[in-house]
């Protein structure tokens, strides 16, 4: 099987050395020089629009897929008329804009914190009326890690944001005093059959993901049984292959979306030890049209991000084992750089192995 991916990332790379064990090969379209997938496929370093590394990419590929969402969507259905895609570009669509994301979970039943569309100032003064402070301005399209939103608590606030982002279609959402957030992973194989991970426990700063905890602590069946049957709902809607992340607050027993990622997602990293199948391998299988494999946790486990720092060499100083992830990127204030996981079979030992691996990613919760 061949397959290709639009970007070549920390995704990209991750996914194709879980295609390697299946014998897979990989062919990456990313207009960057410096990918983090190097050495795991053939690149095309082009830009995502040129027709002639189109031509080029899509020769003698069995499926394409794509491991970034803001890849532009007219070249993606421009694959998809000569080879399989999956997801199937409509989801991509979806997910690109948060106004059509939200719209879209809201149409299934899944409720949304109160949100608005604006473009005008006159408009964004009334909507700020309606939904009320405290609440989060963000540009509807392009947004990741936190970029491109403000929170938003009284009118000089409103203000500046409105400096800061005004030009670009908005998004205006009511601020949600979560008690956590959740996020669900689910796959979604050629024949229909759905799984499901469980529940993930995130926590951000500044917008970034920091660490995440699978299975996440104290969820009741319900909770479980209610995200998974939300991402039914979705997954089936648009005959969804492959992996689909949807990010959750949680408020009780009621999940609130926030929004959904058509691939697979830094939430899910801590499956590729801590899971039976890793959210890599579904996904692969998923597109590829292979059985699915099991989503069962190995034990329990957390996955550090490590933003802005080099995870290399620090495996054998004398910490508790883990599974360091290096995605081969040179170091910039504020970017993900790799990645840590634990796993334990005792919550309390992965309680105690785990400070240590906090303070080195300078995670401070
Ligand atoms: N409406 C909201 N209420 C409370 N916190 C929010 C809200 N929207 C975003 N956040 C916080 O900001 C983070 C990033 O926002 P998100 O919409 O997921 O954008 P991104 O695409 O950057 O991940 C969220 O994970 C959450 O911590
Ligand atoms: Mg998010």
């Amino acid at each position: 099987m061949k397959i290709g991916v639009f970007g070549a990332g920390q995704l990209g790379r991750m996914l194709a050395q879980a295609g390697e064990r299946l014998g897979m090969e990989f062919r990456f379209l990313d207009p960057a020089t410096e990918i983090s997938a190097r050495g795991l496929g053939e690149h095309l370093c082009a830009a995502y629009e040129d027709v002639d590394a189109l031509e080029q990419f899509v020769r003698g590929l069995d499926v394409v897929t794509y491991e970034f969402e803001n890849v532009p969507c007219e070249p993606v259905r421009w694959v998809a008329e000569r080879v399989p895609v999956h997801p199937a570009p409509e989801a991509l669509r979806l997910a690109q804009d948060r106004l059509f994301e939200k719209n879209f979970f809201q149409k299934h039943g899944i409720p949304v914190p109160p949100y608005g569309a604006v473009f005008f100032k006159d408009e964004y003064r009334e909507l700020l009326q309606t939904i009320g402070f405290p609440l989060v301005v963000k540009t509807r399209r392009y947004g990741y890690d936190g970029k491109g939103q403000r929170t938003v608590r009284n009118q000089e606030e409103a203000e500046r944001a409105w400096k800061d982002l005004h030009g670009l279609p908005l998004l205006l959402e009511g601020h949600v005093p979560f008690e956590r957030e959740l996020s669900l992973l689910a796959v979604r194989g050629q024949g229909g059959e759905c799984r499901f991970y469980p529940l993930v426990e995130n926590h951000h700063r500044d917008g970034i993901l920091r660490l995440s905890r699978a299975p996440a602590a104290d969820v009741p069946a319900v909770l479980q049984s209610r995200a998974e049957e939300y991402a039914r709902r979705l997954l089936e809607e648009v005959q969804y292959v492959g992996v689909l992340a949807i990010e959750f607050f949680q408020h009780g027993e009621e999940l609130l979306a926030n929004e959904m990622a058509p691939r697979v997602h830094n939430s899910g990293h801590w499956t590729i030890e801590g899971a039976e199948t890793s959210q890599f391998e579904n996904h692969l299988r998923a597109i590829t049209g292979m059985e699915l494999g099991s989503t069962a946790p190995k034990g329990t486990s957390a996955m550090v991000n490590l933003i802005g720092i080099k995870p290399d060499g620090r495996s054998s100083d004398g910490l508790p084992p883990a599974h360091w992830h290096d995605y081969g990127k040179s170091p910039r204030p504020g970017r993900k750089l790799g990645h840590v996981t634990l796993v334990r079979e005792a919550l309390e030992v992965l309680e105690e192995d785990l400070p240590s691996f906090l303070e080195i990613a300078e995670t401070v919760l």
